[in-house]
């Protein structure tokens, strides 16, 4: 009798294990079970080598696999293609340093899960896991339209790129394609003088361009410029934690 009830909640527990990690009982694991790996996930459709490629050396394919398997919020990763990488002018990457290799990675990362409705109607701006010496994360445009199931991205350089395709979507790591990699304008500040930010309404269509007001409101500047756009972050992560709050 007892030994029946053991082994019922045992049967019960291991089922539990299964549904909740999709793991099976210690032993060999299945080839899509364990722990997620977003390398090997990017491996799968075969236009991703170049990013594998840096994740692996940058070693951000680790701590995201760490950051998924760790963390409640999930993360969200735009993969830009092979084409993507082709495209940039030529030196583009050779011109960065080490430290600037990492970041351009961390760019593409966000750390919270996004499906493509939850991003579509985010609060700009979307922070993601780069940031400067002082800790202010370099962040993203997004901008969709709900019912088209549409959205663009817009890194700060004011380049917009439109997700067309949807590598992973489940919880906690979504992964979505992007054609153009999302290039930090603070890698070109020392080149030109950034004009001082200004906010960008929701909704509103922050156009790809390297000129003109929409890079303002992407391109923080030193200075005064700089100081608002930490208050506008304080805000958004105000909100954000607000939001947090009311979801859990
Ligand atoms: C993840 O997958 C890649 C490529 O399939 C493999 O080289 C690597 O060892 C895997 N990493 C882990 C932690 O399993
Ligand atoms: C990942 O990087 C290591 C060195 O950091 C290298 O030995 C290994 O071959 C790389 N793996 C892939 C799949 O690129
Ligand atoms: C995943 O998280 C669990 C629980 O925190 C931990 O025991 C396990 O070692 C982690 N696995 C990896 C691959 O990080
Ligand atoms: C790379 O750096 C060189 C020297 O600073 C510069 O002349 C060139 O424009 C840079 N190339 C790109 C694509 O940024
Ligand atoms: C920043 O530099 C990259 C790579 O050199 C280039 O593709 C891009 O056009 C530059 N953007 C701006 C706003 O100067
Ligand atoms: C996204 O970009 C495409 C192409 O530039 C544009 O036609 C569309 O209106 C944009 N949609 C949104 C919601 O910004
Ligand atoms: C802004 O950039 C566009 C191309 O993106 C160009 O046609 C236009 O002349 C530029 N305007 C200025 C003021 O530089």
């Amino acid at each position: 009798m007892a030994k029946a009830a053991l082994g019922l909640l045992l049967t019960l527990f291991l089922l539990s294990q299964t549904n909740a990690q999709t793991t099976p009982a210690p032993g060999p694991a299945a080839e899509d079970a364990g722990p997620i790996n977003v390398t090997a996930i990017l491996a799968k459709p075969g236009q991703f080598s170049q990013f594998i490629r840096f994740l692996n050396e940058t070693q951000v394919a680790t701590q995201i696999n760490n950051q998924v398997n760790n963390s409640n919020q999930g993360m969200t990763v735009f993969a830009p293609t092979d084409n993507a990488f082709q495209n940039l002018p030529g030196g583009a990457l050779n011109n960065l340093t080490n430290q600037q290799k990492v970041l351009l990675i961390l760019y593409h990362v966000l750390p919270q899960y996004y499906t493509l409705t939850t991003l579509s109607t985010a609060s700009n701006p979307v922070r993601t896991q780069a940031s400067d010496n002082d800790g202010k994360p370099f962040v993203l445009l997004v901008s969709g339209e709900v019912n088209q199931n549409q959205v663009n991205v817009t890194s700060s350089d004011g380049v917009q790129t439109t997700i067309y395709n949807t590598v992973r979507k489940d919880y906690p790591l979504a992964i979505f394609q992007v054609d153009k990699v999302l290039w930090p304008a603070e890698f070109n500040e020392s080149k030109a003088e950034a004009p001082a930010p200004a906010t960008t309404p929701k909704g509103g269509s922050p156009k790809g361009s390297s000129n003109g007001t929409a890079t303002a409101a992407a391109e923080p500047a030193p200075g005064n410029g700089a100081q608002s756009v930490k208050v506008g972050l304080g805000l958004v992560s105000g909100l954000w934690v607000l939001c947090m709050g009311l979801l859990f």
